[in-house]
């Protein structure tokens, strides 16, 4: 705030009330114990005993979405897309995610895969493309809810010999509403009974129809267990980054979301992070849903330790006080101090939320800036 009382003041300075209005009383102003200073004020007094006083700085403590702020357009360059995988049960989405990541890892890469992490990179025409795993309808609804976008482009997968079914209809309905652009994968294509014709036709009647018909949707008939059409997928993907020209700035505080975390016997807390705008470093005082700490150590999708993740990043960490949720956000503070307040204010605030009391943090008690 802009302002406190002689009291408060007093009680952040360390000093008594009536030290202060002794104080204020030498520079020809008459106050009282309740009397309101402005910040002119509690600066002069500050200044007689050599506190320097900070701007306090605006922080919001229930909501990280304040940070995801926009760059201007000069901060900005080109990022890879990021891409969601979603469609009918056994429709072939974990296979044709297999089969992508299988085709564009370089036998180099492939030794360092040590373990599953929940999103990956690959390489088409010297671009980088970021796929996550579906991340399962309802925590994609929640990441919605909280206005966590995470995805540019949804790959909707639908089997060729099963057609339009209700996660069908589900996943379209959950991009349209994400406002994503939406890739048909028509899969299962080496089957006897595919039919990608009727899949165009089921598609239509949900809005989508292909551009062969004079629609504006791209369908991509593939098998993902041989292999047929990836390579067209992976192009189409590429095609629709160019047109929507998916920007973020490096040159800033990683701010992200978390795609999965667990805790782990001998690392502790492991979070995969997908970094979307700035740059996360190793050390770096971090928030990440209602835990903080620093980034002690950095995994990417190939296994591999690395010092920094750019925009579209997907990235595991350690170093953080607890375990995260999938679909919480995270942020880079400047300073420890900053990110542990914020960390611990939101770790409160989660706290007596589950307890169903009303959050007693305020802004007052975490800052004490003079
Ligand atoms: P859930 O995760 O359960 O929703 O399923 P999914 O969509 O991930 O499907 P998954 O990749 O597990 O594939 C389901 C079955 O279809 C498996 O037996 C796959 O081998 C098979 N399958 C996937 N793609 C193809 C394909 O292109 N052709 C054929 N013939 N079978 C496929
Ligand atoms: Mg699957």
């Amino acid at each position: 705030s802009e302002s406190l009382t002689v009291a408060e003041l007093a009680k952040k300075i360390y000093r008594e009330p009536s030290e202060i209005i002794k104080k204020l009383f030498l520079l020809g102003v008459m106050a009282t114990i309740n009397q309101v200073l402005d910040k002119d004020a509690i600066e002069l007094i500050a200044g007689e005993y050599g506190v320097e006083v900070e701007e306090e700085i605006k922080i919001d403590t229930t909501d990280l979405e304040v940070y995801f702020t926009d760059d201007s357009a000069e901060n900005l360059v080109e990022r890879p897309s990021v891409v969601t995988i979603m469609g009918h049960v056994d429709h072939g989405k974990t296979t044709l995610l297999d089969s992508i990541r299988n085709t564009k890892v370089t036998e180099g890469e492939a030794g360092g895969i040590t373990q599953h992490i929940g999103a990956y990179q690959v390489v088409e025409n010297g671009k980088k493309i970021t796929f996550l795993d579906t991340p399962g309808h309802a925590a994609f609804t929640t990441m919605r809810q909280r206005g966590a976008k995470i995805t540019d482009i949804t790959i909707l997968v639908v089997a060729a010999d099963d057609g339009v079914m209700p996660q069908t209809v589900e996943a379209i309905n959950h991009a349209k509403a994400a406002e994503v652009p939406i890739i048909v994968a028509v899969n299962k294509m080496d089957k006897e009974a595919a039919n990608a014709d009727r899949v165009m036709q089921e598609l239509t009647e949900h809005g989508l129809v292909s551009e062969a018909w004079g629609g504006d949707t791209i369908f991509v008939p593939i098998s993902a267990k041989n292999g047929d059409g990836i390579d067209n997928l992976l192009e189409m993907i590429l095609l629709v980054s160019e047109v929507e020209e998916y920007k973020a700035n490096p040159n800033r505080k990683a701010v992200g979301t978390v795609i999965e975390a667990q805790l782990d016997k001998g690392r502790g807390s492991v979070a995969t992070l997908l970094v979307q705008n700035g740059t996360l470093k190793i050390g770096d005082p971090i928030v990440v849903g209602h835990t903080h700490g620093r980034v002690r150590a950095m995994v990417n999708d190939k296994g591999r330790r690395v010092k920094e993740a750019g925009p579209s990043t997907p990235v595991e960490i350690t170093g953080l006080s607890d375990v995260p949720q999938a679909g919480d956000r995270f942020v880079v503070f400047d300073d420890e101090k900053t990110a542990r307040q914020v960390g611990e204010a939101r770790s409160q605030q989660a706290l007596a939320a589950h307890r169903g009391e009303k959050s007693i943090v305020s802004l007052e008690t975490l800052f004490d800036q003079l």
